[in-house]
């Protein structure tokens, strides 16, 4: 069995050090890390992890470790993996798979490597690993499983399907892909939906996309925002998050937006809300986050000024059309790294962003660790939900139990040294009853 894969062992220092800082700003996770340590709920269980491997994320194995979990772990992105934090991983025993710049086959390899350490619990950013080992198991190989299946077998990977307890789920995508399997009668096992917790969506999604996302756009061009014309493509949780961002720093924010509620919710907000087609006009930058296919199309490429900026926010790297791109281009130059500058035959120059993945991760560093307190302080908190009570679960999607929910805020708010209203007795009934009137 391949023990790691990572690119340079010699940047563990470097990564020690940046994941103790992340440590000192993700209190709840220390405190749930802490109280793993002592009770040891996943003793003699093995954590298959497909995640951006990021110093966050090194915080949350190290949690799950110390609850005394086996932990295997591939990138959830060919592109988002911190080096110095994967050989430190490494180091200290953890079995990484993962390297900035994954070649598709690389990336598939690295799935089928966690696969073979036989999990008892998935944990998905995307849900490449979940999809992967159910194509495999339901004999729907396309070129990606069968990568995977090549490194594990196929018969061990329907064994593995067999076992495994349940999985979470950290993101929008992933959990769209697993209620489809859930739908078709296909999922194997039980899922907790880590992102649509409050106390992940309402921060992660919003406020961690929405910064990370201008913080990878201006590490990866240097640009003002303040004055730009900013198009933000989907104004769900994360694009609505974006969009108040860029205008607080300035940008003429544009939505667009398919759903009619979303669309007034923006358009009230205060921003001008148009069509792709409208927009692809003005625009100076241009972010998708819709976890859609083709957003942006070489229909609204061949619109778009000279010099504007694409980049993508969304799970996938779907949602701008690349191929359509290049093959519009007559020749591309990479000036700054995260930066692909593509000449049009008309002259024009259009900059395509970290290659049209996750321009959060890829082109900075991820969400800030102190909201990634909340999401995978969720995380862990929803392994141990699952290994305490999956032989009651059915092999469908679950919330995170409202308990887990809410007491990740209020150990949030106790950190930061918030207190909460607590409600009278008289006040507690009146909030139940339906009798009283006007
Ligand atoms: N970059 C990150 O770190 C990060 C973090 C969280 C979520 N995500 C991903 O971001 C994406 C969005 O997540 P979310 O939680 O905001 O989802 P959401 O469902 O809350 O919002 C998506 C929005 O996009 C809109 N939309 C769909 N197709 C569109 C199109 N063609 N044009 C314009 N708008 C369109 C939808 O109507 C919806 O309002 C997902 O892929 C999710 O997995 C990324």
């Amino acid at each position: 069995m391949q023990p790691t894969w990572v690119r340079d062992p010699s940047l563990a220092g470097e990564g020690v050090q940046k994941i103790e800082l992340a440590e000192s700003l993700m209190p709840v996770l220390n405190m749930v890390r802490a109280r793993l340590a002592v009770e040891k709920p996943f003793k003699g269980i093995t954590i298959a992890a497909c995640l951006h491997v990021t110093k966050e994320t090194a915080v949350l194995l190290r949690a799950l470790r110390d609850g005394g979990a086996k932990v295997a772990i591939a990138a959830s992105n060919p592109l988002s993996t911190q080096d110095d934090v994967a050989a430190a991983l490494a180091a200290e025993g953890f079995h990484v798979y993962a390297f900035k710049g994954m070649s598709t086959e690389e990336y598939y390899t690295a799935i089928g490597y966690v696969l073979n350490h036989n999990p008892d619990i998935t944990v998905d950013d995307g849900a490449d690993l979940v999809s992967t080992l159910h194509k495999i198991y339901h004999g729907r190989m396309d070129s990606t499983s069968s990568i995977a299946a090549g490194v594990v077998g196929v018969e061990k990977v329907r064994q593995i399907a067999r076992k495994v307890l349940g999985g979470t789920e950290e993101t929008t995508t992933g959990v769209i892909r697993l209620k489809a399997l859930a739908r078709e009668g296909m999922l194997l096992y039980p899922v907790v939906a880590v992102n649509d917790a409050r106390s992940k969506s309402l921060f992660d999604n919003p406020l961690g996309t929405g910064q990370s996302t201008l913080d990878g756009i201006m590490r990866s061009t240097n640009i003002l925002l303040a004055g730009k014309n900013l198009v933000v493509c989907g104004y769900g949780r994360v694009g609505s998050g974006i969009a108040e961002r860029a205008r607080g720093m300035g940008a003429r924010v544009t939505i667009v937006e398919p759903d009619p509620i979303k669309a007034l919710q923006a358009y009230m907000a205060g921003y001008q809300v148009t069509t792709m087609a409208k927009a692809a006009t003005y625009g100076d930058i241009f972010i998708t986050a819709t976890g859609d296919i083709n957003v942006i199309r070489r229909e609204h490429i061949e619109k778009m000024r000279d010099g504007a900026i694409l980049a993508n926010a969304g799970h996938m790297d779907v949602e701008i059309d690349k191929e359509g791109l290049r093959k519009m281009a007559v020749s591309v130059d990479r000036p700054r790294p995260c930066m692909e500058v593509y000449r049009m035959a008309d002259g024009r120059h259009i900059i395509l962003l970290g290659e049209g993945r996750l321009v959060n991760l890829v082109c900075a560093e991820g969400h800030p660790s102190e909201v990634m307190d909340l999401s995978f302080s969720i995380q862990a908190e929803s392994i141990r939900y699952i290994v305490e009570n999956h032989e009651n679960l059915a092999p469908e999607v679950y919330d995170v139990p409202s308990e887990v929910d809410k007491g990740v805020a209020y150990l949030k708010l106790k950190s930061v040294g918030v207190e909460l209203e607590e409600l009278t007795d008289q006040q507690k009934t009146y909030l139940s009853a339906w009798f009283y009137g006007t």
